[in-house]
């Protein structure tokens, strides 16, 4: 089942920190509390929880908890009997109880109103649901996984959210870094992007220059993962040619830039970043005669195939 931690991209110590989390709760029946900001992968590590479970074989029934009203939530959670209120034209099982043996992945959990969260604080720890219009309870067997992009240890103190339903969601928190925090996993997740929107959008980009990685590394990223991908994908329709390079980019995306210049990489990394770029350039001037670039770069052969493999550098 690796595949689904492959999907996963990045080598960030913030990141892979997150993997090592999840291999290790995923085959457990806890409670996990997603937590990031948006478009962090919060969705994609609930799935890869589940993937990783023995529960891989049974349903995982995604639900967004801020996109629905109150009451057609509960009903959606719970379900309901005919004729429970106006609407209500038959019966419908409610999603807990109809991933049985399965994960329910209960998103923006924060935006769930109050009476439903103590409706849901009572399925966890009883394992059992009300649906809409009986008293006969229902048993349910779901795993239930949690995420919200708000603190909830805020919304906690501000009341808005039941602490007894937080600690209980809260048994284990995987907490993903927004992007800018680990901005030496963005070349990773820019060639992945590619390789992905290729075959949608019938090109054939090989990949993308040093500059423009570099300009897009020093980016705040607000919208995290998901802006990203966006924005490669933007490039990709417009673009000419086989490789990205700056001038490819959206306009707005290198004034950004122009604009306030973020630097958020830890020297090492920038050091990195520098040294692959440097000896791409060396090599691409001695038309890819190692030998020659070793001597350029006064260092010795074997380190420079050293590290035209740990920086791949192409
Ligand atoms: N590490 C990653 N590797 C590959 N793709 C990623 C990664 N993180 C996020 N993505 C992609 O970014 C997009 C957003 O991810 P996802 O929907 O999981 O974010 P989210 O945290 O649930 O966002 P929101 O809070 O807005 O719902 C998806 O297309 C997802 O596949
Ligand atoms: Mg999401």
């Amino acid at each position: 089942m690796e595949f689904q931690l492959d999907n996963i991209i990045g080598k960030s110590k913030a990141l892979r920190d997150v993997l090592n989390l999840v291999k290790k709760v995923a085959n457990t029946q806890a409670t996990v509390l997603i937590t990031g900001a948006s478009g962090t992968g919060k969705e994609l590590v609930a799935l890869a929880l589940h993937a990783l479970s023995d529960r891989k074989d049974k349903l995982f029934l995604p639900v967004n908890c801020g996109a629905l009203p109150e009451t057609l939530l509960e009903s959606l959670l719970f379900g309901h009997i005919k004729g429970s209120f106006t609407g209500a034209f038959a019966n419908q099982e409610g999603l807990l109880e109809k991933a049985k043996g399965g994960t329910i992945f209960l998103d923006e959990i924060g935006e769930v109103a109050q009476h439903l969260q103590v409706k849901l604080l009572r399925a966890l720890e009883a394992k059992e649901i009300l649906p809409v219009g009986t008293t006969t309870p229902r048993h349910i067997d779901v795993r239930v996984l949690a995420a919200t992009n708000r603190d909830l240890n805020q919304e906690v103190a501000a009341g808005r959210f039941r602490e007894d339903l937080f600690y209980r969601l809260n048994v284990m928190e995987i907490h993903i870094p927004p992007l800018r925090e680990r901005p030496e996993d963005i070349p990773a997740l820019i060639d992945f992007f590619i390789k992905r929107h290729n075959p949608e959008l019938k090109r054939n980009f090989q990949g993308i220059d040093a500059d423009a990685v570099q300009l897009l590394m020093s980016l705040p990223w607000k919208g995290n993962v998901r802006e990203l991908d966006n924005v490669i994908e933007h490039t990709m329709i417009l673009a000419e040619g086989e490789c990205i390079t700056l001038k490819d980019l959206p306009a707005a995306v290198v004034a950004s830039a122009a604009g306030q210049p973020v630097f958020t990489l830890k020297l090492n990394d920038a050091l990195g970043q520098f040294e692959k770029q440097h000896i791409a350039r060396v090599l691409k001037q001695t038309n890819q005669d190692r030998k020659e670039a070793a001597k350029l770069l006064d260092i010795s052969l074997s380190s420079l195939y050293r590290k035209i493999d740990e920086l791949g550098i192409e």
